[in-house]
């Protein structure tokens, strides 16, 4: 079955690594990282949003990772699977999911001044805990745009606000904004400098505020969002087979390796597996433009997905190996 993030997140911080949270939103998607976390035996947390329920429908996408867990167990491996709501909105999105089962939420109240931040993050968690549904909260904006809210700046967290908040809240895992963004357009090309082959590189994460943080709540769970890293390779095959993305940058792979041996245990990507079906969809139409079989382009766009997910938790988070 599903489980909560509390024994996970404890784990990956003592062991200094990070679990995957992949979104997903059809069949595909959720057979790669089933596929990939089984194989490398990782634990997993897939992560809905709001678009994805509106998208896809609540009563599917619940029993989808329902039978995910039965999946996994008939490949082989009965690997810890989160159902986490991400970026939640307001108390109502959140007991909905907790009332269907989700074993983890997030409600997202960094848009707001903080007392109000506070208030409503307390009282998601005051029924949460009650079913043994963890959450998580966030303090700080990312720059760009989360569901309906915007920011054209990274507000970065305040290290001072950190203990207040999550004594008062009780939240289980805090998501924090040290520089990362959502999307394929991280920073502005002004942000970045250019290297010599004229490649964008983006401005570093602020790991001095994450040590800060780290400081004041020693071993507590960190998270960050925005931590897609957009890969050149899909950004090229996507433009090569008649894509237009322009400007594309994400985190450094490097980056995201140093953070996973912190406190930051649950790191989120959803662009980078838009990116690869993407680029794989793409191109089995610029090369077989005879094909209508919607297995014959999403069959090879889920097997480039495990194959990135597989890379993730081997290569840059450490996830491999600790379910
Ligand atoms: O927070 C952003 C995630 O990538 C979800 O995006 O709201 O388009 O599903 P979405
Ligand atoms: P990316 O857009 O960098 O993949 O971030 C996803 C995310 O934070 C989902 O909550
Ligand atoms: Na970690
Ligand atoms: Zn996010």
């Amino acid at each position: 079955g599903l489980v909560n993030t509390k024994e996970m997140f404890a784990k990956a911080v003592k062991g200094g690594y990070a679990i995957p949270a992949y979104n997903f939103n059809n069949m595909e998607q959720l057979q790669a990282i089933i596929m990939a976390c089984v194989e490398t035996k990782s634990p997993v947390i897939l992560q809905v949003s709001k678009g994805a329920r509106d998208y896809a429908n609540m009563n599917i996408l619940r029993n989808m990772a329902r039978g995910a867990t039965e999946y996994a167990k008939e490949l082989g491996c009965e690997i810890p699977i989160v159902l986490h709501l991400d970026h939640g909105d307001s108390f109502e999105t959140c007991k909905e999911c907790i009332d269907n089962g989700f074993s983890s939420v997030m409600i997202d109240g960094s848009h707001f001044p903080y007392d109000e931040n506070v208030a409503l993050t307390k009282k998601v968690v005051e029924y949460a805990h009650q079913f043994g549904v963890t959450v998580e909260g966030e303090l700080g904006v990312l720059a760009g745009i989360e569901d309906e809210v915007s920011s054209a700046v990274s507000h970065y967290t305040q290290p001072s606000e950190v203990i207040d908040f999550v004594s008062k809240t009780g939240v289980d895992s805090l998501a924090i904004s040290i520089g990362t963004s959502h999307g394929a357009n991280k920073f502005t090309p002004e942000q970045c400098t250019r290297n010599a082959e004229g490649i964008l590189i983006p401005p570093p994460l602020r790991f001095d505020i994450l040590e800060e943080i780290e400081k004041k709540l020693p071993g507590f769970p960190i998270v960050l969002h925005g931590s897609s890293s957009v890969p050149m390779e899909y950004v090229n095959m996507i433009n090569e087979y008649g894509g237009k993305l322009k400007d594309s940058v994400g985190i450094p792979e490097e980056q995201l390796r140093l953070a996973s041996k912190s406190a930051v245990c649950k790191i989120n990507i959803d662009s980078d597996a838009r990116l690869a079906m993407t680029a794989m969809v793409r191109k089995v139409f610029a090369e077989k433009p005879g094909e209508f079989d919607p297995r014959k382009y999403l069959g090879p766009a889920r097997a480039e997905l495990k194959k990135m997910y597989m890379h993730k938790n081997i290569d840059v988070l450490g996830s491999a190996g600790q379910a």
